[in-house]
């Protein structure tokens, strides 16, 4: 600013805008670093990483008895293996597609003798099969290196219980000596023409 007389019209004008210095006001800086400082010490003393009451409560036990729960623990599931294994095709009804995937449901496949089932779930079908009257001509994939012969038979008894069936439940047993009989086979049973023989 200069120190020449101000004209009246200079006088009407209002100052230049000038940028006030707002530093934040020591007490609020003083209050935010009290608070982490309390806030650090507090964490630090109540050491909440080291109090077992707040952790996890469950036991080994109880984590081996969790449906789900991994290899070993529990038997093996058919209803969960069907339907991760099978329902895709045949359906959560059993019911299969008509014309592409055939039924279960009622199957004489899944009814009759035990070692039919393993046979057709360990090595798989393709070509003509005929269920409940009607003729299917697709692909079963095998299942042999899959599922082991606990999971084959929890699937397969859980196929012999649903939908109506009433087939008695295959041990796995069963299914460990139709695998260990058919051993040599690498090739999926060809339909009825072959699984005549096993029926
Ligand atoms: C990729 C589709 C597919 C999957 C997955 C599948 N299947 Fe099949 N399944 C078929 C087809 C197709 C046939 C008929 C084969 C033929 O026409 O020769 C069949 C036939 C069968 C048969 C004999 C015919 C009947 O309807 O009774 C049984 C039993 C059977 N499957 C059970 C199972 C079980 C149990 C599973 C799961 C572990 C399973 N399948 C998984 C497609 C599938």
């Amino acid at each position: 600013m200069s120190d020449a007389p101000v004209t009246r019209q200079e006088g009407r004008e209002k100052g230049d805008p000038y940028e006030l210095e707002t530093p934040i006001p020591a007490p609020v800086l003083a209050l935010v670093a009290a608070m982490v400082a309390f806030g650090m010490a507090y964490i630090l003393a109540a050491a909440p990483d080291q109090r077992p009451e707040l952790g996890d409560q469950r036991t080994l036990a109880d984590l081996a008895a969790a449906p789900g729960a991994k290899a070993g623990a529990a038997k093996a599931d058919g209803a969960a293996i069907y339907a991760a294994r099978c329902a895709a095709c045949h359906q959560a009804s059993g019911l299969g597609l008509p014309g592409v995937f055939p039924p279960l449901a009622g199957s004489e496949w899944v009814n009759g003798k035990p070692e039919l089932l393993a046979s057709i779930l360990l090595h798989g079908v393709q070509g003509r099969i005929t269920v409940k009257g009607l003729a299917f001509d697709g692909v079963m994939p095998a299942f042999k290196d899959q599922l082991d012969d606990e999971s084959l038979a929890a699937v397969a008894s859980y196929a012999r219980a649903q939908w109506g069936n009433a087939g008695a439940p295959i041990p796995a047993g069963t299914v460990a000596s139709v695998r260990e009989k058919t051993a040599s086979r690498d090739t999926p049973w060809q339909g009825d023409a072959e699984l005549a023989a096993v029926k």
